[in-house]
This record gives structure tokens, sequence and C-alpha cells, in this order.
């Protein structure tokens, strides 16, 4: 289906220009619809299976923020600590004037990367893309006014469709951080990168972040905390479907439970029926028994070998420039680049 993206360029009466704009490629309509698709396909599906991109409204994506900073979530901070001894080099690898980052959410560790492109004098362009716009515009904001001069384009957009609405100007660099990544699917991860090093031109770069196996009780903790915030994250999806496909599900029903699958090396989060029972989805006409303990998966999170990475980045037509570890070994960050010419 053909979509115009609806741009408004903030021009804020008696404040001025506040020095951004958003394109929304992806609004409420549309993201019901495909809510839609996605809840009558899982609930019919052996597990029932639900995408994750529905966990992140508004409260889910706050929720996220306050995932990033618990103890047992080692992810962002280890992420956070190899950027901030190797942004600089970033920038001067990458040459990039603009910093495209897909799944932005609030940018925190953005911040990083877009000073040492700043200091090294290229900084032109922030492009964050996210399929939350409350996120995205926040960010987009906080950016505009962290860097005035710098043009800030934010893009509301779902990985899988609107990648072609990313503005092509200036040298890019994309980011993709946060172990994001490991919530595809194998198949789903190669076509993503794929698409991504289809989007850009030789030379052009991308960074990646990615969560590296470990110990399976680290692994398991940091997706399923002490406090409860990774449990009302994942049931939050179930608030979601309620409200926008007007269904009864009763989030305090189903439990949180996170797996390891050592043989795939994913974590995998699952919501389990407490007692049988039946749910409507009234926008669908849909009713969906679960019986007693069965589970419903909702997320995936791979982790990697460092040298898988490699391998699955010069699949996807890039060549590798560096990759670095934090000191514990726990996460790392991939540069490279658009391969010259055509793909392997
Ligand atoms: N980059 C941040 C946030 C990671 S969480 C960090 O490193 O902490 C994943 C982010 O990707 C969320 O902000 C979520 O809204 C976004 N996201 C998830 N699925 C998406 C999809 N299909 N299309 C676009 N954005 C998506
Ligand atoms: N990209 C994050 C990750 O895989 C997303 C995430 C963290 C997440 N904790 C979660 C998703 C809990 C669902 C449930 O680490």
């Amino acid at each position: 289906m053909a979509k115009a993206a609806r741009s408004d360029a903030f021009a804020a009466a008696g404040a001025g220009d506040l020095g951004y704009t958003i394109s929304v490629c992806t609004d409420e309509a549309a993201q019901d619809r495909a809510l839609a698709a996605d809840v009558s396909a899982g609930l019919g599906s052996m597990p029932k299976d639900i995408p994750p991109k529905w966990f992140y409204d508004d409260e889910g994506s706050r929720l996220f923020g306050e995932i990033t900073r618990l103890s047992e979530y080692y992810l962002t901070r280890r992420e956070h600590e190899i950027l901030r001894r190797v942004a600089p080099e970033i920038a001067t690898l990458s040459g990039a004037g603009t910093l495209v980052e897909l799944g932005s959410g609030f940018s925190d560790k953005t911040r990083l990367l877009l000073d040492a492109m700043a200091t090294a004098g290229t900084l032109e362009a922030f492009v964050p893309f996210d399929v939350n716009e409350t996120a995205l515009r926040a960010t987009a904001a906080g950016a505009a006014a962290a860097y005035p001069g710098v043009a800030t384009h934010g893009v509301v957009g779902e990985f899988g469709a609107d990648l072609p609405s990313v503005p092509s100007e200036g040298r890019r660099l994309v980011a993709l951080l946060g172990g994001t990544i490991g919530n595809f699917s194998g198949p789903e991860r190669r076509k993503f990168l794929a698409e991504i090093a289809g989007m850009s031109s030789a030379g052009e770069t991308f960074l990646l972040g990615a969560d590296l196996v470990k110990q399976r009780s680290r692994l398991l903790a940091a997706y399923d905390d002490a406090a409860g915030i990774t449990a009302a994250f994942n049931r939050n999806v179930l608030r979601v479907i309620n409200r926008r496909l007007d269904a009864d599900f009763e989030p305090l029903r189903f439990s949180h439970v996170a797996t390891y699958d050592d043989e795939r090396q994913r974590v995998e989060m699952w919501l389990r029926s407490e007692g049988a029972q039946v749910v409507h989805v009234r926008r669908l006409g849909l009713r969906a028994s679960f019986a007693d303990g069965e589970a419903m998966r909702t997320e995936i999170s791979a982790k990697f070998r460092p040298a898988q990475i490699l391998e699955e980045l010069a699949t996807a037509g890039f060549a590798v420039l560096a990759q670095w570890l934090d000191g514990a070994g726990d996460f790392s960050l991939t540069l490279a680049q658009r391969a010259n010419g055509s793909r392997p």
C-alpha cells in the first residue's frame, strides 16, 4: 500500500522555529490495522505469539526506560561504557555528517555519538526513527535544543515498512543500538540487515550494538528483574491490545516468564496463563482460549558471539571496520561500511 508521510515542520508562533521536523509514516489508524493483523495471526498460531513492537506505547516506552536503569539490566550500561570510550573513533572512521538512529527511543546514549561528531566538526544532521511517536518527539525536541544549527528530522515509522522514508542527505552513519537486533528471528534479521545495507550508499557506515552470549543466570536476571519492572513491561502488551482492539485480557491473570534457549542462543519472554481462560478481542470478533499454564511468546532476544556478528554483517553486504567490547566482555559494538560495488 502506498502511503504518503505526513510532515509537520514546527514553526511555533512566538517562540520561533523549534528547529526540527517530524515525518509520521505510521499513524494510529495504520498501527491499529497492523496490530489487528498481528493479533489475529498470533492468537491463532501455536504457540501463541505477539510481535514485540507492540510493547512500545507511551507506558511501554516509559517502562523500558526504567528497565535500562535496573541493576540486572547490564546491556545499557555496558553499551554506554563502550560508546564513552570509542565514540571519537567512530566519528573519525565513519566520517559521517548525519546520524540516523533506528529504534531511538529516548536516545540517552546517542549524545555520546552526537558530541563526538560535533567535536570532529562533521555533525550536520540527526535522524531519530522510532515507532513510538511520543518518545520520538521528545528525542527530536531534546536534540534540537542541545544541538542548535544541526538539522533534526524525526521519523515515526516501522522498521519493516518505512526505512525508505529515511532522508538520504549527507554522508550517513546508521545506528541500531540497545541490542534491538536480537529482537528479530534469524531470517528476519538477515532481511533487516540487508535492507539497511540496501538503503546505504557506498562508503556510508552502520553501527550495531549487540548483546553477547554469557552465563545463563545473568541473561535470565536481565529479563526477569527482582522489582518486577520487566514483568510489568511484558504485561503491558495486553493493555495495549485491550485499549486498541477492545479486548478483555486480565493482565494479572498472566505471569511473566523468561527462558533461555541454549541452542538458539536466545532469551524468550512469555506470558503464562494462570488458570484456563477465554479472552475476547471484540474489534476482531475473535475469542481465544488459554489452557491453564499455556504460554504466549511476546519477545525473543538473541545473544551473539562476536565472530557471528562479523559474519552476518558481511553476508548483508558490509565490510567490517572495527568491533569493540566493554571491559567485562558483555556487550559489543561493531562498525561496518557499505561495501563498494555489488553485494556478495
Ligand atoms: N535505542 C534505545 C531503545 C531500545 S528499545 C536504547 O538503546 O536503549 C527498542 C526501541 O525500538 C523502542 O524505542 C521501540 O519503540 C523501537 N521499536 C521496536 N520495534 C520497532 C519497529 N518495528 N519499528 C520501529 N521502531 C521499533
Ligand atoms: N532490545 C531490548 C532487549 O532485547 C528490549 C527489551 C529489554 C525487552 N527487556 C525486555 C523486551 C523485556 C521485552 C521484555 O534487551
